[in-house]
């Protein structure tokens, strides 16, 4: 045990340590840039005539392509609402109402997700994303709406006995029960805001039961994660944890843990219980003693081709704002030790080595969607632009003592 915590206190101060940007860091700078790539991207996406199709919203850009592959905004396509999510972080910080504008216009393609019934739990990346912060920034009341009917089509989801919100209905077979995946945990925030503005209170309580059965079961006793838990569906009672996007049954998936750190800060966020503080520490601490030297992780910590491996940007981007969040609930010390940690991930990032510039519009590349399935691998991907700014913006408000939310 005294290893363990000496390992993790050595890869916090190794993150600290190092230095690989190849310009003067700061989250201004890194801002103008990412600015910069969202005026190339919306001119990119008009047509020949000047005309944008506001239900294609940008998903990837593939090794050795400079424009964004664009998918229609359906149920199924989960990356919807982060182009829109970009757009509302871009505007906060230029407040550019041009910005603003294409803001609304791709938001707006996703109202229909508060109309139909559950496709499965991506509804609070889709709509927290898009129409989350763009209540946030604007207070239009129809955006409330959205996220308020959203919040209730998501708790269809729910399954009692389980104590979980079923993640992927249309998987139910192929995993022989009731499956949560650990990206789950990022849609809770939807529940808790709908609870605390209007919605039913329950919402809040659906919440709490699958983050405390994701805590009990969906971890090893090193607090690594399984990325998907598989409970019976009749008796709920919990099964297997398994894989579905990492390298094995039992290796540390980059993003799942990415998502757990990020879900689990939520939850202290959002109830202010000790017990998510304590164990987000731990889920974040392993994360943190594992990292190679450029705090950027290899897709899957346990891939055997490592060094070979491809890297997963988007990972860290999760991980170091859900880092600068975490900062703020903690005694200084251990606070700024992860405030330290990803500033030196956001850093790295902004690296040469890990920014688009001029190779593509995006602002990141190096990251890994799907490996299993041999899918966005090592490439710009939407989500991790999304993280990316998002942790730029709390990065800036921590440095000018500004509130994060
Ligand atoms: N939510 C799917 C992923 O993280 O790739």
């Amino acid at each position: 045990m005294k290893n363990l915590v000496f390992g993790m206190s050595m890869g916090m101060f190794l993150l600290a340590a190092c230095s690989v940007s190849d310009r003067t860091f700061s989250a201004d700078n890194e801002l103008d840039y990412c600015s910069r790539q969202v005026e190339r991207t919306l001119k990119d996406l008009k047509d020949e005539n000047g005309v944008t199709d506001y239900t294609m919203m940008p998903r990837n850009i593939l090794q050795g392509e400079t424009r964004w592959n664009c998918r229609k905004a359906t149920s199924e396509e989960w990356c919807s609402g982060f182009w829109p999510g970009v757009l509302w972080y871009d505007y906060e910080y230029t407040q550019d109402e041009s910005i603003r504008q294409e803001a609304e216009k791709f938001t707006a393609s996703l109202k229909f997700l508060s109309e139909k019934p559950a496709y499965d739990h991506d509804l609070g990346f889709l709509v927290f994303c898009s129409y989350g912060n763009g209540y946030r920034l604007t207070r239009n009341p129809e955006y409330k709406q959205v996220i308020l009917d959203t919040a209730d089509t998501l708790a269809t989801l729910f399954r009692p006995k389980a104590g979980t919100i079923l993640s992927w209905p249309r998987n139910v077979q192929m995993f022989g029960g009731y499956n949560t995946i650990m990206d789950n945990m990022i849609n809770l925030e939807l529940l808790f805001w709908a609870s605390k503005n209007g919605g039913n209170p329950y919402l809040a309580d659906i919440a709490i039961s699958h983050a405390d059965r994701t805590m009990k079961y969906q971890f090893r006793p090193d607090y690594t994660s399984y990325h998907v838990a598989v409970y019976d569906t009749l008796s709920g009672e919990f099964l297997r944890g398994v894989t579905h996007q990492g390298y094995g049954d039992n290796t540390m998936w980059a993003r799942g843990q990415a998502w757990a750190i990020y879900g689990f800060t939520v939850m202290y966020r959002e109830t202010k219980d000790v017990r998510y503080l304590d164990f987000v520490q731990k889920v974040a601490d392993v994360y943190l003693s594992r990292l190679p030297e450029d705090a950027v992780p290899y897709w899957d910590f346990d891939d055997p081709s490592i060094p070979e491996a491809p890297r997963d940007a988007s990972a860290a981007a999760v991980v170091a704002s859900a880092l600068l969040e975490l900062s703020t609930y903690l005694p200084a010390e251990r606070g700024s030790a992860y405030k330290d940690s990803a500033v030196r991930m956001l850093t790295s990032l902004s690296s040469e080595k890990y920014q688009s510039r001029k190779t593509n519009t995006a602002f990141l590349l190096h990251s890994t969607g799907h490996w299993p399935a041999k899918s966005e691998i090592d490439a710009s991907i939407i989500y991790a632009d999304y993280y990316y700014i998002e942790a730029l913006l709390r990065l800036k408000k921590l440095e000018e003592g500004k509130p994060m939310f």
